[in-house]
């Protein structure tokens, strides 16, 4: 049997680390979505085709080291408003949530369009200033210097692109269960989303 848990939420809520934890918890895979959408907005930023980029995506362009850089992540949520980019990793995506007992991904709709029948779905949020302040230390922490100003404003960018657009829009499913991290840390905020997946898990018979 697998097991979906589908994480989405706006950038720098702490999906990444809950969803590490979440599936290191229970044994399932993770995937990182946004990677997938940051590796053909990095080869696009190359002078490359979106469409053609995403659609052939190696595991290459998935380890760049570049991946994490405040360009590439705007240019991420640039390709992602294509329809022909998002369509391109479809499959990919769920594939990856039927592999083994159970997987884990995160991304901005992966309860609303990649996997709406997915076990659990969770919504992590945190207000606009909490996650620019999260963002912020995590870039300094990998040498990028960046104010916390600057931060803040490609984050409201990047949010209000990727809520805005007509294909896949960022927002909670229905009867996805919300998680506002803004006054936890992340200790409590993982100790959160754990309790809902093992609410959630099948009880193995004795
Ligand atoms: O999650 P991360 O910040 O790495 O995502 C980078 C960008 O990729 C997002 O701003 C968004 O535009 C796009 N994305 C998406 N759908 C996903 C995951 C990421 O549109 N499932």
């Amino acid at each position: 049997m697998s097991f979906t848990v589908a994480i989405d939420g706006p950038a720098a809520a702490g999906k990444g680390t809950i969803s590490r934890a979440v599936a290191a918890r229970f044994g399932f895979a993770h995937l990182d979505t946004g990677l997938l959408y940051r590796a053909v907005g990095a080869r696009v930023l190359a002078g490359e085709d979106a469409v053609a980029a995403a659609r052939s995506l190696t595991p290459a362009d998935m380890a760049r080291p570049d991946l994490r850089s405040p360009a590439v992540a705007q240019a991420a949520s640039r390709v992602a408003v294509e329809p022909q980019v998002r369509a391109a990793l479809v499959d990919f995506q769920r594939g990856f949530a039927r592999q083994g007992s159970g997987a884990v991904l995160d991304g901005r709709d992966i309860g609303t369009v990649i996997c709406p029948q997915a076990e659990v779905k969770l919504y992590i949020t945190a207000s606009a200033p909490v996650r620019a302040a999260r963002r912020h230390a995590e870039l300094e922490a990998q040498g990028h210097e960046m104010g916390l100003d600057a931060v803040l404003a490609d984050v409201v960018a990047r949010d209000a692109r990727d809520a805005g657009r007509a294909e896949a829009p960022l927002r909670p499913a229905g009867d996805a269960v919300v998680i506002d991290t803004s006054q936890m840390d992340i200790d409590t905020a993982v100790a959160a989303a754990i309790a809902v997946v093992a609410r959630a898990l099948p009880v193995a018979p004795d």
